[in-house]
């Protein structure tokens, strides 16, 4: 089993599913390749993709309906993705997004050419703000790679790093590719998700890459990656 705690699927609030239906799809696609736990996370960008907590709310109510008419073994649950900015934590405190599943643990994403420094100083300020990082698609800020000191110091940190599925794949470009998998390499990753935002340039695809997890590192890291760990990150507050 597999779960995806990234990905933009709920329609009409960011730049992921545009109708309903496409929604619906999304859903489908998403069960058939081996999702039973799916956590929606639309961007929250102020001044690109807001306020939009009343439709993310009915989407969300949409997608519950059609799960448990369609898909009943398919459990779902809502988080955000932040765009980081200083103020993030008052936007949470103001109920204008939320962290996975009401947990402690916030996904965050940053510009990609933002500087190493910068990122490191942003997670010690959500840490200390009481709440654990998720650093979204960690491969893909080219500065913050220059060697592993950077990943190292936010594994002691405890902060968790993100993969999307695309990356070890070749799917989002070659430097996320030998990024992404000299994490996997290192055991760096914490876990992989979608990021899916439609059916086909971004789409809810985990299964090529859990395979390729599971015969390159061996089967437990596949499973760690796609299922223990966001599962143990969903439920944390059990
Ligand atoms: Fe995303």
């Amino acid at each position: 089993m597999i779960a995806d705690l990234h990905n933009h699927m709920l329609f009409g609030v960011d730049d992921g599913a545009k109708t309903e239906e496409e929604m619906y799809r999304l859903i489908d696609a998403s069960f058939a390749d081996g999702v039973r736990q799916l956590c929606f996370t639309p961007h929250y960008h102020p001044g690109y993709f807001g306020e939009h907590q009343k439709q993310i709310a009915s989407a969300f109510e949409l997608a519950k309906q059609y799960a448990a008419e369609h898909h009943p073994e398919l459990a779902l649950s809502l988080g955000n993705e932040l765009r980081y900015e200083r103020s993030c934590i008052e936007w949470l405190e103001q109920g204008r997004c939320q962290t996975l599943n009401g947990t402690q643990y916030l996904l965050v994403d940053f510009l990609y050419p933002e500087p190493a420094e910068n990122i490191l100083d942003a997670m010690l300020r959500i840490l200390n703000s009481g709440y654990t990082p998720v650093l979204a698609h960690v491969e893909r800020y080219e500065k913050f790679h220059r060697d592993l000191r950077e990943v190292d110091r936010l594994k002691a940190w405890g902060v968790i790093l993100q993969v999307d599925a695309q990356s070890p794949l070749g799917g989002l470009g070659r430097g996320s590719k030998v990024r992404s998998r000299r994490l996997l390499e290192a055991g760096a990753v914490d876990f992989i998700a979608s990021d899916a935002h439609d059916l086909t340039s971004r789409p809810p695809q985990l299964r090529p890459c859990y395979d390729f997890v599971a015969r390159k590192y061996g089967e437990d890291y596949a499973q760690h990656l796609f299922w223990e760990e966001p599962l143990r990150i969903l439920h944390s507050n059990e």
